[in-house]
């Protein structure tokens, strides 16, 4: 390998260029997964499936007909969420009906069920937040519990007197965990004869990432922060963003606001209710864009749903909703705080206006419909007119043609194939056309899935990692690339495989997480000219160079083999400045295993992780370097 780390024959790379796609609903990423939300259908008690428009899954009654009756009511004090629970207790502490010991009510198990509800553990705060309403003195139990409520983890009581919660109140409690399970419910319990109306419960840790107690689950925003994103793809891909129905698709205006005003809706492409917690403005704010310091991209619909079941005609798309939402959605995002939407920005605590340079029109929609040219050029242009510095994303392909609509960047996606395909696939760039005006691609969904990767296998990753290495090398059209899917919750795998894989109280990355992690040097660092000697369909490397400032330490790094035989390379490396980068030492991290198709696992999650082997000191100019069969060496 010929490297050539001159001045003149280096170029810098995008800043952009290594980022993350979060598909809110997918594999409960967003609920039950990244939004540390314990309550499942949180309390609006409108959780709807598509043929059932409300009920009140999976809370479940504590106690009998004799003792307990629960039904839901459009009763209550938030006008966007109108169903409330009304639970009329029968029984009481002395009388004729004594109720049982602990009292009747109801609980709620979380996500999963028996299986695996919320993860409590000892010494823990959580937060626990409820609106309550009756027309006598309440003493509800609130508690966080074992799976059958046997054992009390936590506990606190709402004694309120008629006059306080007469009327719609809100309650706050913070309980401490006095024991560890990971399979818990939350209870609300009472020994008081009489009726309560319960609505908007909501339980979360106190410990969740940056603001305490309303937020993200600390432990994967951190594997996220370990990946660097330069940018985060938002809120989905064709199947959150536009849904089999467009009335299923997610609306950006009932994801923002007061949590307990957010009504959450169905995603009819992954099956299941999301309670909208996790909104556009979390997405632009907490944890993800700014926290990440990853620039936000904005994919909305543009008025085709995306198993095409049904489109919007062109002309009634602006007052129908989809353009005039958009709209507002840019000026929300970066609007003055005098303005329309960036006033609700604003009172929502953010005046400063977010960094939205990205928006993408539609996902895996191109031509798709018979209204989607007319729709894609009505938003493009109001879009520009509206707003010309933003830069928008066709989901057209402009690889292999020139595209035939106006455009700042083409998105080149779904690569979802064999491992042997994706390596080969490192070279896809190479003869794309550079003439015409300049239009970048965005390489926005990619993996090896099938038998190839099983549920995350080494030969996945290192196909993945020859894939980016061609990447890198095509930068100067490719500025932007993104795994997926991002997360996984093992009690729901509706995709396979995924970057990272978790449950109730554990996580871990698979191979491909790692390959992520590799590549986060890569955005903004110099790429410099390298040459294979050899002709080789499994050897591939690139040669880049950045400078860690805290070190004070020039990387160059190489190379994936991934063929099944060991290979010996010698680099050369010309036109380093003497006087400031020599080549001093050499650090060889691999990424390799026993066996090609291993995979992590909770049991053994660092199986197949990034290994940092050994350091020689005045290694010289020119390196040997033994890369293993199946290895990713650098
Ligand atoms: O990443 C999973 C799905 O793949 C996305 O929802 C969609 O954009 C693509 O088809």
């Amino acid at each position: 390998l010929i490297v050539d780390a001159s001045q003149g024959a280096s170029r810098p790379m995008p800043e952009t260029l290594f980022g993350i796609f979060f598909e809110q609903e997918i594999n409960h990423a967003g609920a039950g997964g990244l939004w540390d939300e314990l309550v499942s259908n949180r309390g609006g008690f409108e959780a709807g499936g598509p043929n059932t428009p409300s009920n009140i899954d999976p809370w479940s009654i504590i106690g009998d007909e004799s003792s307990v009756t629960v039904s839901t009511e459009r009763s209550s004090c938030f006008e966007r969420n109108k169903v409330a629970l009304r639970m009329e207790v029968l029984c009481d502490s002395r009388g004729a009906n004594i109720c049982p010991s602990g009292g009747v009510g109801v609980y709620n198990p979380g996500f999963w069920g028996i299986f695996l509800c919320q993860n409590i553990e000892q010494g823990k705060k959580y937060k626990v937040v409820l609106y309550v309403r009756s027309p006598g003195a309440i003493d509800l139990s609130v508690s966080l519990t074992s799976s059958n409520g046997s054992r009390t983890l936590a506990s606190s009581n709402v004694i309120a007197s008629s006059s306080d919660v007469s009327n719609w109140t809100k309650k706050e409690l913070l309980l401490e965990a006095k024991g560890t399970d990971p399979h818990s419910r939350l209870q609300l319990t009472t020994a008081r004869k009489g009726v309560i109306w319960l609505d908007q419960v909501s339980a979360m840790p106190l410990d969740t990432y940056k603001v305490q107690g309303h937020g993200f689950r600390s432990d994967l925003v951190e594997m996220l922060l370990d990946i660097k994103p330069r940018f985060i793809r938002f809120p989905g891909g064709g199947c959150f963003v536009e849904g089999e129905w467009l009335r299923n698709a997610f609306r950006w205006k009932e994801s923002i606001g007061p949590w307990e005003e957010r009504p959450g809706h169905f995603g009819d492409v992954w099956n299941y209710w999301t309670d909208d917690g996790l909104g556009y403005f979390e997405f632009l704010q907490v944890g993800l864009a700014e926290d990440l310091g990853a620039l936000p991209i904005w994919v909305f619909n543009n008025g085709i749903g995306i198993s095409h079941n049904d489109q919007v005609d062109t002309s009634t798309v602006l007052p129908f909703v989809q353009l005039q939402e958009a709209l507002d959605s840019i000026e929300f995002a970066r609007g003055d705080p005098d303005s329309r939407w960036g006033s609700v920005r604003a009172a929502m605590g953010h005046p400063e206006p977010f960094d939205l340079r990205f928006v993408a029109l539609g996902n895996e929609d191109c031509w798709k419909k018979n209204y989607w040219p007319g729709n894609y050029l009505r938003f493009y242009y109001a879009i520009k007119r509206a707003f010309p510095d933003i830069k928008i994303i066709s989901n057209c392909d402009g690889s292999s043609r020139q595209l035939d609509h106006p455009t700042d960047y083409y998105d080149f996606h779904v690569v979802y194939t064999s491992s042997s395909n994706l390596f080969s696939m490192s070279h896809k760039f190479d003869h794309a056309s550079r003439n015409g005006p300049k239009v970048w691609a965005f390489v926005s969904e990619y993996a090896v899935t099938g038998k190839d990767a099983g549920t995350g296998s080494l030969l996945a990753a290192l196909a993945e990692a020859g894939f980016l290495i061609g990447l890198e090398k095509n930068s100067d059209l490719v500025e932007m690339t993104s795994y997926a899917p991002l997360f996984v919750n093992v009690n729901d795998r509706r995709w396979n495989p995924d970057a990272i894989v978790f449950d109730s109280y554990r996580q871990y990355g698979t191979p491909s997480y790692w390959v992520q992690q590799f590549f986060a040097e890569s955005s903004g660092a110099t790429l410099l000219n390298s040459t294979l000697q050899i002709d080789s369909t499994s050897l591939i490397a690139s040669a880049i160079s950045w400078q860690d400032e805290k070190a004070d330490k020039k990387y160059i790094r190489i190379n994936v083999n991934f063929g099944s035989n060991a290979v010996t390379l010698r680099i050369y490396v010309d036109g380093m400045d003497p006087n400031v980068a020599r080549l001093s030492g050499l650090t060889e991290t691999v990424l390799r295993s026993d066996n090609v198709m291993d995979e992590n696992s909770f049991e053994n999650p660092e199986k197949v992780r990034l290994l940092f082997l050994f350091l020689l000191e005045n290694a010289g100019e020119d390196i040997e370097v033994e890369l293993s069969p199946h290895s990713f060496t650098s």
